[in-house]
């Protein structure tokens, strides 16, 4: 029964660090299964994710050695392939990178349906199209995926029917070894894609045009292990951008790379918040008395704007003085945060994949709870800007992707606690 209880309207002054991002050490801790050597891994944040996917290759007979709270090194050389723990694999949706790297490797693999968060149906048929284009069978059993091929995959050409993140990964994965050259079109050009594909490269595989939408992959005979250091986590330093954003302040962001925030800069900037870029940090200033204009927001694959920071934002409206309107242009169902903000006080009106926020500077501290990962996030943004004490129930979604966020707004002057009794206690 963990809670996150926020006593708002402290605006935040400091700095803090971003971490390593989520999304991209995810594929590339399910890699080193394929590259089938010692790697050791920089800058892995500590996030409940991170660890679900470590226990994963754990059990699996990776050797796991812990360095630090952000390094580990993986060594993959005698896994066997099996079936992974079902229980984690099913509440995580990067389980499924296990396909492309097994079936890379050992020619078969057997994973459970992937979880992670219900932004309702989340189709992987555009993964599978990957695998049957470079020679794999592929069935669901039980709510089990089976991949095989027996006589190793060869090299194909793959054009998506959408832009995925994950399909794009997993044919990544399973193309490395194989044999010829694949060709990805359509292919997603998010940072981590450019991550994993650089983590590989230095391990010897023969990846070019990663970032683009045409990704060619030369198989080579084998990989080797590497040090590696993931890149900073742009949704979570978007997420501190934004909070800083609703509550007021003058913080500085380290340790980010400026031009994977460019998006949610612009739209920042039209909402009239001031933003500065230095060549690793980013400092973002409201002073209490700056108006927030309302904007329009369309989430789209990278470059566009992210759909991963689209519950944020949703927040964030609710303090302009007026309306705005949100697309959700890349997942069915991803506006179940609204309700928690209309808890709140907000007057938000969704039609399908339209919602209509009607900001009025203010919203009210409210009991509510973290439906999902960044809808979590969401609730604490509009927590920290709201009149009086809000409770946040569900505190484990919001720490699937985000490392002491308590911490960190706490350094940043928040009235804000993690509490794991019934009611809140008072400040
Ligand atoms: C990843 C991110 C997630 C983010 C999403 C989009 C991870 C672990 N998760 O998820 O946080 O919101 O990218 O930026 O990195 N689709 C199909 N068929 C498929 C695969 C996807 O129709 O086979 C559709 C999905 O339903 C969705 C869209 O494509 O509408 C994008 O999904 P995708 O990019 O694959 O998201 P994930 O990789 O699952």
């Amino acid at each position: 029964m963990d809670r996150i209880v926020i006593s708002g309207g402290s605006p935040l002054y400091g700095s803090i660090d971003i971490d390593g991002m989520k999304n991209a050490a995810l594929p590339v801790i399910f890699a080193t299964v394929l590259v089938g050597d010692r790697c050791e891994i920089h800058n892995l944040p500590s996030v409940s994710d991170i660890k679900g996917a470590i226990e994963i290759i754990r059990e699996l007979g990776a050797v796991v050695e812990k360095i630090d709270e952000h390094t580990v090194v993986i060594d993959t050389t005698d896994m066997k392939v099996s079936p992974a723990n079902s229980e984690i694999a099913k509440k995580m949706r990067a389980s499924y990178y296990l396909l492309g790297a097994e079936l890379g490797r050992f020619g078969k693999a057997f994973v459970s349906f992937p979880g992670g968060c219900d932004f309702g149906v989340r189709p992987i048929d555009q993964h599978i199209k990957g695998f049957l284009r470079l020679g794999a069978k592929v069935e669901i059993e039980n709510g089990n995926i089976i991949a095989e091929a027996p006589d190793g995959l060869t090299a194909g050409n793959v054009f998506f029917d959408i832009v995925s993140v994950g399909a794009t990964v997993n044919t990544i994965l399973a193309a490395v070894l194989a044999d010829g050259q694949t060709i990805i079109e359509n292919a997603a050009r998010e940072p981590h894609i450019v991550d994993l594909s650089n983590f590989l490269n230095m391990c010897g595989a023969d990846i070019k045009g990663a970032g683009t939408d045409t990704i060619r992959i030369r198989g080579v005979e084998s990989l080797h292990g590497c040090n590696y250091t993931i890149i900073p986590d742009m949704i979570e330093a978007g997420t501190y951008m934004v909070a800083v954003s609703a509550a007021c302040g003058d913080v500085t962001l380290c340790n980010i790379i400026p031009k994977h925030m460019e998006s949610v800069t612009a739209k920042l900037e039209e909402m009239g918040v001031t933003v500065i870029e230095n060549d690793d940090s980013i400092r973002i200033i409201r002073t209490p008395d700056q108006k927030l204009n309302p904007c329009n927001i369309k989430t789209m694959p990278y470059p566009g704007f992210p759909t991963d920071m689209q519950p944020q934002f949703g927040a964030l409206l609710c303090y302009a003085n007026g309306a705005g309107r949100i697309n959700e242009a890349v997942w069915e169902n991803r506006f179940k945060y609204i309700d928690e903000l209309k808890r709140m006080g907000a007057d938000i009106t969704v039609n399908g994949r339209i919602a209509t926020v009607n900001g009025f500077g203010s919203l009210k501290a409210a009991s509510v709870r973290a439906c999902d990962l960044r809808g979590g996030a969401a609730m604490v943004i509009a927590a920290l800007a709201a009149e009086g004490i809000t409770s946040i129930e569900d505190v484990h979604l919001i720490e699937r992707g985000y490392d002491n966020i308590v911490g960190k707004l706490i350094g940043l002057g928040a009235q804000i606690k993690k509490v794991v009794i019934e009611s809140p206690e008072p400040f």
